[in-house]
């Protein structure tokens, strides 16, 4: 019997939960940093171990039948509010939940979910929101899988979209949300979910969060569809969309959140009124993390903030350099932002201008084919955030899916490379590039 005093009224018996967190201290409210060493873990419930032991298993032993059936009418809904005791892997785990509890700190959410990929967290989350006949409407370009999900799966089941340009402005927006509540009304649905990519991958194209908040309280009504995000790109770290208006959070953990390009995994977070019909989803239909990702995630999150701020150091070095060369047309970094929008919403929205950029290298697919098979410290490799530096060629690669219209619409160009800056020393990229820009 657990010795704390977090006793489930009417059941008898008590969840092991962990010690009260330790928040603040003197009044100070304790960092994001300080909190992913310890919180939501307390060594007493696990033999003392210091860390968080991996918990293999796929059902947990209720102390009585009338726990179980307590427990299963917070899974199953009867009960509102999700469950207070771990039942099945599919549902929770240990790990899971404490993971859980320290993403949800960095966005300054009320719950946080975590998938088994960023593209899990992102599928789940709009069939839970989305419904026949209703419309979605997104910002453009989104990851090539997440376009093709809403193009090509939620159409399946009767679900339209309509997309507008990253950029777009409050007048713009209105239209566009106009537009789709007749197309809503149209189809005897509703506009069910406004989803945004910000910065967008790969062209860095930053939405006006606020405005599009704004527009959405305008339109559809305070208690409209939600607006959700997908922040891979800058967060945890650079940008907190939630404290601009958004409602969910997601995140590709397999990016910066995880960052050593070694797991596979998603979340979201936000409002536990958000949340929990996705839990529900997830519950149904699995997709929940394993625990030993869940593990994995809980050790690169003690160090995400300095693997982070080292690689937008480094990033900022190696642009100062590209900017400069001669074989280089141009660059897609917030930090050398020419639009004065884009760099308008920059100040209001983000923290710092991330490690991730398009260089646009001069000429087309056969010079950035050059310059990528010449590099030598710098992988060649699809994905970002993680320790060392990584290129590709987007068009070539993972928005090779893309239509060509749609591609040169979005300027997702042939010589456009999206390089992802690690944690090496900075001289020696920019050793590495010099010499691979020479062989172009
Ligand atoms: C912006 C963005 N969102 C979502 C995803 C999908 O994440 P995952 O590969 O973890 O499913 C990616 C993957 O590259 C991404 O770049």
């Amino acid at each position: 019997m657990s010795d704390n005093n977090n006793d489930i009224p009417g059941v008898p018996v008590t969840r092991r939960l962990p010690k009260t967190p330790i928040k603040e201290i003197g009044g100070r409210k304790l960092k994001p940093a300080t909190l992913m060493m310890g919180h939501g873990y307390d060594p007493k419930l696990s033999e003392g171990s210091l860390k968080a032991p991996i918990f293999l298993t796929s059902t947990f032993a209720f102390e009585s039948a009338a726990a179980g059936k307590h427990f299963f009418e917070g899974i199953t809904g009867k009960r509102p509010g999700g469950t207070d005791g771990l039942v099945y892997s599919r549902f929770n785990g240990p790990n899971q939940e404490i993971l859980e509890d320290r993403l949800s700190i960095w966005d300054e959410a009320e719950d946080a979910l975590s998938f088994s990929s960023g593209m899990t967290a992102i599928s789940v989350l709009m069939l839970t929101y989305c419904s026949a006949g209703d419309v979605i409407v997104h910002s453009g370009p989104l990851y090539a899988a997440s376009e093709g999900f809403v193009a090509k799966v939620l159409s399946k089941f009767g679900v339209t979209y309509l997309d507008f340009p990253a950029g777009a402005t409050r007048e713009e927006l209105d239209t566009l949300l106009d537009k789709a509540k007749a197309m809503a009304a149209k189809q005897g649905g509703k506009v069910a979910m406004i989803y945004l990519e910000s910065p967008a991958n790969p062209t860095n194209a930053l939405v006006d969060i606020e405005a599009v908040c704004d527009a959405r309280n305008a339109v559809l009504g305070e208690d409209g569809p939600p607006i959700a995000i997908d922040n891979t790109f800058l967060g945890p770290l650079w940008q907190r969309p939630l404290n601009n208006g958004a409602d969910i959070v997601v995140y590709s953990l397999t990016k910066y959140v995880g960052g050593h390009s070694d797991l596979v995994a998603g979340s979201l977070a936000g409002a536990k009124k958000w949340m929990d019909p996705v839990r529900a989803l997830r519950n149904t239909m699995g997709g929940i993390c394993d625990p030993n990702t869940a593990w994995m995630l809980m050790r690169s999150l003690e160090t995400v903030e300095l693997r982070m701020e080292r690689a937008g150091q480094n990033a900022a070095k190696v642009c100062e350099f590209l900017a400069q060369h001669p074989k280089v047309e141009g660059l897609g970094y917030l930090g050398m932002i020419s639009d004065a929008r884009q760099q308008d919403i920059f100040d209001r929205h983000c923290s710092g201008a991330g490690s991730t950029f398009s260089v646009f290298i001069k000429g087309g697919e056969a010079e950035s084919f050059r310059f990528l098979d010449s590099l030598r410290i710098a992988k060649l490799a699809v994905s970002l955030g993680g320790t060392e530096t990584l290129v590709s060629l987007p068009a070539a690669m993972t928005h090779l899916s893309v239509p060509d219209e749609r591609k040169a619409q979005l300027g997702i160009t042939d010589n456009l490379v999206r390089i992802s800056v690690g944690v090496e020393d900075p001289d020696d990229l920019i050793a590495d590039f010099d010499q691979a820009l020479a062989a172009v």
